[in-house]
């Protein structure tokens, strides 16, 4: 893999600031983003007046603690366009996300918004190894999803070459990234993998293709997916982070130089973890729920905004901004099984190290009587084809799954090609407890 550290002059001054510095922009902007959250929607200045606070009462980042939070009911209880800050006529995008039950969740940008969000996915695409002049693909899906618009605007203020693809129709993907050789690829990780095998069905060496980064997202991946792709494509794959809510992909995101978790673009998002049960704020390093408050946004900014991601706020390596632990899972996703508590990314991580096994996976839970069961359906690799390693490879991830993970499942290996595979954020969990 090509070293890709971009070089200092190319960095935004803020992005190698002192703490003092960023601290101080902080507050101002968070002075002002309280204000204007209070004076413009009706539910925050409810909500703090119930509380208690006022705007003014911030003198500290502290201070922040004493508001309250905001969480995805509220969106949908002022759907659609309920928490606006602007009078709709300035909203010029819209995006929306489905969710699984309800009313979507509509968000709205202003030109200054969507002028920021195409910076930071700039700066995310920098600190990611790439570069004006390059070319990159975007297979992050186009339209209400926030992915791939989000991206492509990035990409265009970078001003790198933007091919946007979207998602989906994977024999085109492959053929367009053989043909037009992009330097880069904006994708989910699970997505990537079905471009994997796309390049060995038609017989092409994807160490050969011109791909150097993959910008990866808007879905847990682990570090053993990492290794996977990079080794497969000979490619850097780094972590972009982000959320509708607070802006889209782009509120944080990994250098390539030491990939050692996204960094949080601070001067824009405000970041805090808390505990999950009690909302109190841990300190950094403890590992809690990941809240946000919007420091710029104008359409619909977001005061300590409960995302349901689980990590932690690590100091900054690469740049003076604080980082956050690659995210594993979000409380939404754990699975708590006969009282244990299990992520679908400790699964991943077993799966892919277990060999033998092709690297997609999805869980089934089930009832068998009256206990839930779990059922892991994985593939074996195409050159794993007799009966006797496949058994040896189940055998071998059960132990795994027992040993590191502590609960007992079942393993399913099928046929190469029988497992679901990913247009886009992948189906990790398949509940049919309650048919
Ligand atoms: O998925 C934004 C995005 C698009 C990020 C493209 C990166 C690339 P939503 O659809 O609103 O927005 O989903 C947000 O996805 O709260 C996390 O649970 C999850 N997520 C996003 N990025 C990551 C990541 C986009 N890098 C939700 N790692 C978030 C783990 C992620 N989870």
């Amino acid at each position: 893999m090509k070293d890709l550290t971009p070089n200092k002059a190319d960095l935004e001054p803020i992005e190698i600031a002192s703490i003092d510095e960023i601290r101080g922009l902080q507050l101002d902007r968070l002075k002002w983003s309280l204000r204007h959250a209070y004076e413009n929607v009706p539910m925050y200045r409810k909500r703090f007046e119930d509380a208690g606070v006022h705007p003014g009462d911030l003198k500290t980042l502290g201070d922040l603690g004493r508001f309250p939070f905001t969480y995805k009911s509220d969106l949908r209880d002022n759907y659609p366009f309920g928490l606006f800050a602007v009078p709709r006529e300035q909203i010029i995008r819209i995006h929306a996300s489905s969710g699984t039950t309800g009313k979507p969740t509509v968000v709205g940008y202003t030109q200054g918004d969507i002028d920021t969000w195409a910076d930071l996915v700039a700066r995310s695409l920098r600190a990611s190894g790439l570069r004006q002049g390059n070319i990159i693909h975007c297979a992050y899906g186009y339209g209400l999803f926030t992915g791939g618009l989000g991206a492509h605007y990035g990409i265009e203020r970078l001003g790198a070459t933007v091919i946007p693809m979207s998602g989906g129709q994977t024999a085109k993907q492959v053929d367009l990234i053989n043909d037009f050789k992009p330097d880069g690829i904006m994708v989910t990780p699970s997505y990537m993998l079905n471009i994997l095998e796309q390049f060995h069905k038609v017989g092409l060496d994807p160490r050969q293709s011109s791909l150097a980064v993959g910008v990866f997202g808007a879905e847990p991946w682990t570090d053993s997916m990492r290794a996977e792709v990079e080794q497969a494509f000979d490619m850097h794959a780094v972590d972009i982070y982000g959320l509708s809510e607070i802006m889209g992909p782009g509120v944080a995101n990994e250098c390539v130089e030491t990939k050692d978790g996204p960094v949080i673009w601070e001067d824009h998002f405000y970041p805090e973890i808390i505990d999950p049960e009690t909302g109190e704020v841990l300190p950094d390093g403890e590992m809690g729920e990941l809240v946000f408050t919007t420091l710029t946004k104008e359409g619909l900014p977001m005061v300590r905004y409960r995302t349901r991601d689980l990590t932690r706020l690590l100091p900054g390596t690469a740049r003076s901004m604080r980082r956050m632990e690659k995210i594993t899972g979000r409380s939404d996703d754990m699975i708590i099984l006969r009282g244990v508590n299990v992520f679908p990314s400790q699964i991943e991580e077993q799966v892919l190290a277990t060999v033998g096994l092709a690297p997609y996976y999805q869980i089934e839970l089930f009832r068998a009587g009256h206990m839930d069961a779990m059922r892991v359906h994985v593939e074996a690799m195409l050159s794993v084809s007799d009966e006797a390693s496949r058994k040896e490879a189940s055998q071998k991830l059960e132990r795994r799954i027992k040993d590191v993970v502590g609960l007992s499942t079942e393993i399913h290996v099928g046929e190469p090609g029988t497992v679901e595979r990913s247009q886009g954020k992948a189906r990790r969990v398949i509940d049919n407890r309650n048919n």
